[in-house]
Order: C-alpha cells, then sequence, then structure tokens
C-alpha cells in the first residue's frame, strides 16, 4: 500500500478482512496492515503488491486466505490464563459436575475452548481436571467423561496445538512447576504434553462468524470477542446463548467488557471473577 492509494486500499482490504473473519482493523491499524502484507509480500512469490491484493480480494485461494489470517491474528496466550476461571472450575463447576456424573443425570461434560490460539487454554482444562479428580480421589471418575473441543480460526496455531509440544520460552508463561513436570516430558528445549492430555481434545480449525456448535455446558470464550464489532459481539451473544446447554456457562477475558448480555446471561460473581450463565 503506497502512496495515493494507500487509503482507498486500507478501507477495502479492512473491509474484506471484517467480512471474513470478524477482526476489525481499526484506521490506527492501518500501518500495522501494511506492515504485515508487505512482509508477506518479501515472503511469497506474489509479482506485486497489486497482484497480492486482488488475490486477497478474490478470497477463493485457500493459500492466500490462510496467509491473511495469519497476518491478522493475534494469538497471544498463556498457561492458566487469569487465575479466577480455574478457581471457579475447581470449586463451583467440577464439583457440581462429579456429583452429577455419579448420580447419572449426566453421561458427559462438554467444553469448548472457543478461540484456543497454541493451545494453553484446552490443555489447562484438562490439565486442571485431571489433577482436580486425582487430588481429590475421585477413582470413578475419568478425565474421558469430559469432551473438550478446541477451535481456533488460525491454521499455524492449531498446528502447535495439536502437536502438543513447547518451547522453553512458552512453557514458562503461567505453568507452575506442579503441572510442568506431572504433565510434560521435557527434552533439551522441547517440552511434549503427555498423550492422555492431549488425547482428551479434540482441535479443529473454525471460523467463529460461522454457525456454532452445540451443546455445551461451559465456554471459554476469551480474549476474542475483543477484535469483533459490536455488531458481531452482539450476534455472538445470540450464537453463544444457542451453544449452550440451559444451564451452561461462559468465561470471557479478564480485561474484557461485555455490554447488553442481559437478555441471555447473567453476570455472576465468584471470588474476583466473574463468568455468565445462561437464562
Ligand atoms: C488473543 S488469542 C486468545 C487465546 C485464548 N483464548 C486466551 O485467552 O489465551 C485470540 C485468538 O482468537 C483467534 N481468532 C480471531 N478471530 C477468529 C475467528 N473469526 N474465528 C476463530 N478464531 C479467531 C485468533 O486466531 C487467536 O488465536
Amino acid at each position: 500500500m503506497n502512496g495515493a492509494t494507500a487509503s482507498k486500499e486500507f478501507l477495502m482490504i479492512q473491509k474484506l478482512i471484517e467480512d471474513k473473519c470478524g477482526i476489525v482493523l481499526g484506521q490506527e491499524k492501518a500501518f500495522l496492515l501494511e506492515s504485515k502484507l508487505s512482509k508477506m509480500l518479501e515472503e511469497s512469490d506474489f509479482m506485486s503488491f497489486d497482484d497480492l491484493y486482488r488475490k486477497i480480494c478474490y478470497w477463493n485461494d485457500p493459500e492466500i486466505v490462510d496467509l491473511v489470517i495469519e497476518a491478522v491474528t493475534i494469538k497471544e496466550t498463556f498457561w492458566f490464563r487469569d487465575k479466577t476461571p480455574w478457581q471457579i472450575l475447581e470449586e463451583l463447576l467440577l464439583p457440581t459436575y462429579i456429583k452429577e456424573l455419579r448420580d447419572g443425570s449426566r453421561d458427559k461434560v462438554r467444553i469448548w475452548s472457543a478461540a484456543c490460539s497454541y493451545g494453553q487454554e484446552p490443555y489447562s482444562v484438562a490439565m486442571c481436571i485431571d489433577n482436580y479428580l486425582e487430588r481429590e480421589g475421585f477413582m470413578d471418575i475419568k478425565l474421558s467423561s469430559f469432551e473438550i473441543l478446541a477451535t481456533d480460526i488460525s491454521r499455524t496455531a492449531l498446528q502447535t496445538a495439536e502437536a502438543g509440544i513447547f518451547d522453553n520460552i512458552s512453557i514458562l508463561r503461567g505453568l507452575d512447576d506442579h503441572y510442568k513436570y506431572r504433565y510434560f516430558q521435557n527434552k533439551g528445549r522441547i517440552w511434549r504434553i503427555d498423550d492422555r492430555i492431549k488425547e482428551s481434545i479434540q482441535f479443529r480449525q473454525f471460523n467463529l462468524i460461522n454457525e456454532f456448535f452445540e451443546k455445551f455446558d461451559l465456554i471459554f470464550f476469551r480474549n476474542v470477542l475483543m477484535y469483533f464489532s459490536e455488531r458481531l459481539k452482539k450476534e455472538m451473544l445470540n450464537k453463544i446463548n444457542m451453544s449452550l446447554d440451559p444451564h451452561g456457562i461462559f468465561f470471557i477475558g479478564s480485561s474484557e467488557l461485555l455490554n447488553d448480555y442481559n437478555l441471555y446471561f447473567s453476570m455472576e460473581h465468584y471470588k474476583n471473577g466473574i463468568y455468565f450463565k445462561a437464562k
């Protein structure tokens, strides 16, 4: 994007990205987008920016679509991000789920990590549950009673997530020694998650602007709504509502604010945390 056409091109690409994956790139992100697309140009075989731009506009070349998505998604994540969801899971939800599994009023607990990035979130869920079952001595309830679906739009993030292999730096972010040595094998700079934990999660590429899956008891919808427009956020709330079990709940990130949830959800407080409960 150079010279006189810069702003026209930015507006068109901006609209395209919002239409295709919901992500709103404000005008202040023009420079960021330009530098990311320029990097794509350097690394690919395109002749010119116009060539790249035309291919983006047609949006029918899966390779280009992936490149653009990789360029515009922010995949920041870490283990056991925010303290309170894990506290709520252990202290409020797991005791209830386990009671219901035991008395036969449910046979599964279904959990969705809806923008799982490199996998730290769904792996934290699986480790948290497994550790809880072991610590509390629930020998009759297995991790396999919990179905965990993890999705993201980014192919590269999902590749890392599915491989379950992390480097020395990412392993340090939020993971305490107990979890690190209990659930990972270390070789040199590589940390590989236990197969049992890995196999408890189903990973799938999924764009949140599509129709959601059904029906979940618990949805981690964290640190992704913030990239969407107000209109799309409202649409997402409706879809989360449809996708949750009547008593289901969902989490957002601790630094996120949610408006207009009242129609479908109540906001519940637990210690310093909040969660949203289907009405
Ligand atoms: C900041 S990360 C959040 C990761 C994790 N939930 C957490 O809180 O640590 C945001 C993720 O949302 C994903 N994302 C953005 N737009 C999406 C869309 N339309 N559909 C699915 N995933 C999307 C990105 O690829 C990225 O991995």
